[in-house]
């Protein structure tokens, strides 16, 4: 057991994360801009600002210098399409649901040693188009593929999470989905699978697993799904 880093500490997945790691005996680091009780240690964080995660990374790494397991979780939603988000939000979901996630690699990169695991919480939004904040996550997903390649040649493990529908402070998903409410989880469910994944060096999760087909359809058959959804829209 060794150090975790958790980012977006304070609420949903990322607490129940916390909470999850110090359960199996790791301590725990939380990186948020607001307080993170679920956490051993707290360090206020914006990672969409570059200064601020290497401040905090420098902070940390003055006492903890070797890291277990690397979590990029912080996120924010942005519902909407791009006919009509405002621009602001698509700057800042891009800053932090993407950006943000490479800042905080390169920043704690060094401490990551042979045996050691990256997570990247990214979306099944990042496998089916949809809008700003799911071109954010597409983004997120291509650097952590990317990430298991580079990093395999030093025996550090990239695992990339695909949650569906999970309901939290920033996503409240419950009442919003009619009939297909009751495929709303909840954020131990995914901090479970998470250690999970990582227990079994998997490189690639769905959460809930059915989520996957989803994926499956629209790199298989994108136009058709296009031309499906753009009559639906229409309609
Ligand atoms: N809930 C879902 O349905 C769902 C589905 C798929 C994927 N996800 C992803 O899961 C991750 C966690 O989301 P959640 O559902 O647990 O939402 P949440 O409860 O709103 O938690 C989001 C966390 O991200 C942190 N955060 C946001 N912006 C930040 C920033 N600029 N710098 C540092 N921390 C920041 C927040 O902390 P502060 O506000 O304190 O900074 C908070 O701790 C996100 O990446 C999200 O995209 C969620």
């Amino acid at each position: 057991m060794g150090v975790a880093i958790v980012t977006g500490a304070s609420s949903g997945i990322g607490a129940a994360l916390c909470r999850a790691f110090r359960n199996q005996g790791h301590f725990v680091v939380g990186l948020s801009r607001r307080d993170a009780p679920d956490a051993d240690e707290h360090e206020v964080c914006d990672v969409s600002d570059r200064a601020s995660v290497a401040a905090a990374a420098a902070r940390i790494l003055e006492r903890h210098p070797q890291i277990a397991i690397l979590v990029n979780n912080a996120g924010i939603p942005a519902r909407g399409g791009f006919t009509d988000i405002d621009e602001d939000r698509i700057e800042v979901v891009t800053a932090t649901n993407y950006l943000g996630s490479v800042w905080v690699f390169r920043a704690f990169e060094a401490a990551l040693g042979r045996g050691s695991h990256v997570v990247n919480v990214v979306s099944v939004a990042g496998t089916v188009a949809a809008g700003p904040y799911s071109a954010a996550k597409h983004a997120q997903l291509a650097f952590s593929r990317s990430l298991a390649v580079e990093l395999a040649p030093r025996g550090i493990s990239v695992l990339t999470v695909n949650p569906g529908y999970v309901e939290t402070d920033g996503f409240p998903q419950r009442g919003r989905h009619g009939l297909f409410d009751r495929i709303v989880v909840d954020p131990p469910l995914v901090a479970e699978k998470i250690l999970e994944g990582i227990a079994k060096e998997k490189r690639e999760m769905f959460v809930p697993g059915w989520y996957r087909p989803a994926a499956w359809i629209q790199a298989l058959a994108p136009a058709t799904v296009a031309r499906l959804r753009g009559r639906r829209a229409h309609a």
